[in-house]
């Protein structure tokens, strides 16, 4: 029997998994076992694929065998290459380019899912490293073995040495967002998985998922919102108006969290870590403004809907102070969170079935063809997305 669907399938359980916890009423993110407050600030980036693909933290002999692992698997396909430069030349979007360059990495791949989920995690921060160099007219660099994982994330994009402090500050970030649950770029994932298809065109489709802005796209227009607010006494005013006009506040609410994010939390401490002693400290300061106001406002606006701080606001945060750009935001999510997809698929691999849910029919029915020269006139169709999607892009 087919019962009502619940729209966007909220509260529906798709999958069981021993990856991530989402416990959106208490504010909990457990990663396989840890919780995210634990785990992030701690870890090394290698650690935490170690623990996701073979359900422990790694001793230090293992831990050597998948850093140098990994180390070597840096260089995208030439093929590859090739294809970003003709993308730059186009001046694509990063993500358009980040999801034609995954694709091309089944080139050479030798058929093993293990085999590719490392290819594609180690490969992609030199896939957005060299896009984002060859958009801005530079050479590419080449992927340094000696570098950590973190550390090579941003050493492809500007080319010269990380320190310390921005060397932990990226580590925790992507450990903080490598996996959480069955977000909509997972359960993509998932589904293109569960057909036993392969890895990179489940991590192809993912890519594709993420890019929206209700998904991975929402940290640039947070810090937009920051950059527009400019003083803290201003925020009460724009935020107003922008509730108002029937905006989202970018960087608040979530599907599952009624509280506040527990990723907000780790990024906003590592976010004040790292402006304790670099970048613009106003900024910070404007942003945390910001937030309570947006916070107080947002209760006000939707008291039944509890909308608090999401991952994005301090994501925005962090990464600006990196020296990152609002273009890179999302394409670095996605080389966190590669290592949560691959995770994911390997697992729907292993203990899966095909996902193959089933949709309600709400069209008309009986309806009798109709020979082409007796059909109605109409108005031209109006083609590209809804007023509501485009409301949304505005
Ligand atoms: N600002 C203003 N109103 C909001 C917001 C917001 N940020 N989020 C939700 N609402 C309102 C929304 O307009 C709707 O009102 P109404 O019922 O009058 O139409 C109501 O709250 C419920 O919204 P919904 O879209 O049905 O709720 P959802 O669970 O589908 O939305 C969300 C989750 C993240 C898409 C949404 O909160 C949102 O659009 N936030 C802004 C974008 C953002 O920050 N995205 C990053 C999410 S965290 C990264 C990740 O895990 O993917």
């Amino acid at each position: 029997m087919i019962t009502e669907p619940q729209q966007g399938l909220e509260g529906v359980v798709a999958a069981t998994t021993r990856l991530s916890r989402v416990d959106g009423l208490a504010g909990r993110l457990t990663i396989a076992g840890y919780e995210v407050e634990e785990l992030a600030p701690r870890a090394t980036v290698e650690e935490v694929a170690h623990l996701l693909w073979y359900g422990s933290l790694p001793n230090a002999q293992e831990l050597d065998a998948l850093r140098a692992d990994l180390a070597a698997r840096r260089c995208p396909p030439a093929a590859t290459l090739a294809l970003l430069r003709e993308a730059a030349k186009r001046a694509s979007p990063v993500m358009d380019a980040l999801r034609m360059a995954a694709s091309t990495l089944s080139l050479g791949r030798n058929g093993s899912v293990e085999d590719d989920a490392r290819t594609l995690v180690a490969t992609f921060p030199a896939i957005v490293g060299a896009y984002w160099r060859l958009l801005h007219g530079q050479d590419p660099v080449e992927p340094r073995a000696d570098l950590s994982h973190a550390e090579s994330c941003l050493h492809q994009i500007v080319g010269t040495e990380i320190g310390p402090e921005r060397a932990r500050a990226i580590e925790t970030y992507l450990n903080t967002v490598c996996d959480h649950g069955l977000n909509a770029s997972t359960f993509a994932a998932r589904v293109i998985v569960s057909t036993h298809s392969d890895l990179v065109s489940a991590i192809t489709g993912a890519v594709g998922a993420l890019k929206g802005p209700l998904h991975g796209g929402a940290p640039g227009p947070a810090l937009d919102m920051v950059m527009e607010i400019g003083r803290a006494d201003r925020a009460e005013a724009v935020i107003r108006r922008k509730l108002a006009r029937g905006e989202r506040l970018m960087g608040f609410g979530h599907r599952v969290y009624r509280v506040r994010d527990p990723r907000a939390d780790v990024l906003a401490m590592a976010a004040e870590r790292f402006y304790a002693t670099e970048g613009n400290r106003e900024l910070y300061e404007l942003a945390r403004a910001v937030e309570t106001t947006a916070v107080r406002l947002l209760a006000e606006h939707k008291p039944d809907r509890p909308l608090n701080t999401n991952v994005e606001f301090y994501t925005a945060l962090l990464l600006h102070g990196l020296g990152l750009p609002n273009d890179l935001f999302t394409p670095i999510f996605a080389v966190g969170r590669v290592l949560g997809w691959t995770a994911h698929c390997l697992e729907q691999l292993r203990e899966g079935r095909l996902i193959r849910p089933e949709s309600a029919y709400i069209g008309p029915s009986g309806l009798r063809f109709q020979p082409l020269d007796s059909r109605p006139m109409r108005a031209p169709r109006i083609t590209g997305p809804s007023s509501s999607v485009r409301r949304e892009r505005e």
